[in-house]
């Protein structure tokens, strides 16, 4: 009986052992799916700042906003796609595995959020007061990017554009990436 138990003992032992490697071995693709999911758990408390001040332009401070739109700067573009350079062994992650073959998509998608991110920046560092109504919505402007979608059109227009039309068309960037490269 007691020999048995020592053996069942040594058993589990092997076992822990085993179970120890792999979680070694995956822990560096744990890791890049832990950042990337913190990453964008950021750019969601960033836009979530922005979309405030949209909403109650009285609460709109210049430094705040910058500070937001650069949190989605810094986290998007290459920075975004590097963090899905290769199939993650997680099953933490949502991310589906058509990321790899549609790469150049992919890519596309992370830099026009960067764009929209600097455009939002270049807007709140001209308006260092109040919101001013350049950076608002015109009435009856469509919030959508027109036939060209989500893309970035070109600087010109961009820079054109008002602030709250570029925000409203980096959400709609997420979206466009979630629903093809995100589960659920
Ligand atoms: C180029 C593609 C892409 C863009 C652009 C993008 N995301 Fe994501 N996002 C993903 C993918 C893929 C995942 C799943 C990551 C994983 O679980 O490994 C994800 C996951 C998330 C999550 C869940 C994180 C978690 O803890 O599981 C949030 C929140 C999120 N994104 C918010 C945003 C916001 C807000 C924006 C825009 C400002 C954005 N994303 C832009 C691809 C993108």
């Amino acid at each position: 009986m007691r020999q048995a138990n020592h053996w069942k003992g040594l058993g589990l032992l092997s076992f822990a052992g085993a179970v120890l490697m792999t979680a070694t071995s995956s822990k560096a693709a744990e890791d890049v799916v832990a950042v990337r999911q913190a990453d964008m758990k950021a750019m969601a408390a960033a836009a979530k700042t922005i979309s405030g001040m949209f909403k109650d332009p009285t609460s709109y401070k210049s430094a705040e906003f910058r500070l937001a739109a650069d949190t989605i700067r810094d986290k998007s573009g290459v920075v975004l796609s590097g963090h899905f350079a290769s199939e993650a062994a997680s099953a933490q992650s949502k991310a589906r595995p058509n990321i790899l073959e549609e790469r150049e998509r992919f890519d596309r998608i992370a830099n026009d959020l960067r764009d929209y991110a600097v455009a939002l920046d270049v807007a709140a560092e001209k308006n260092p007061g109040p919101m001013t109504a350049d950076m608002r919505m015109k009435p009856g402007e469509a919030m959508g990017g027109g036939p060209l979608g989500t893309h970035v059109p070109n600087e010109q227009l961009l820079s054109a554009m008002p602030a709250e039309h570029a925000f409203h068309l980096m959400l709609q960037t997420c979206t466009t990436c979630h629903a093809r490269f995100r589960m659920e």
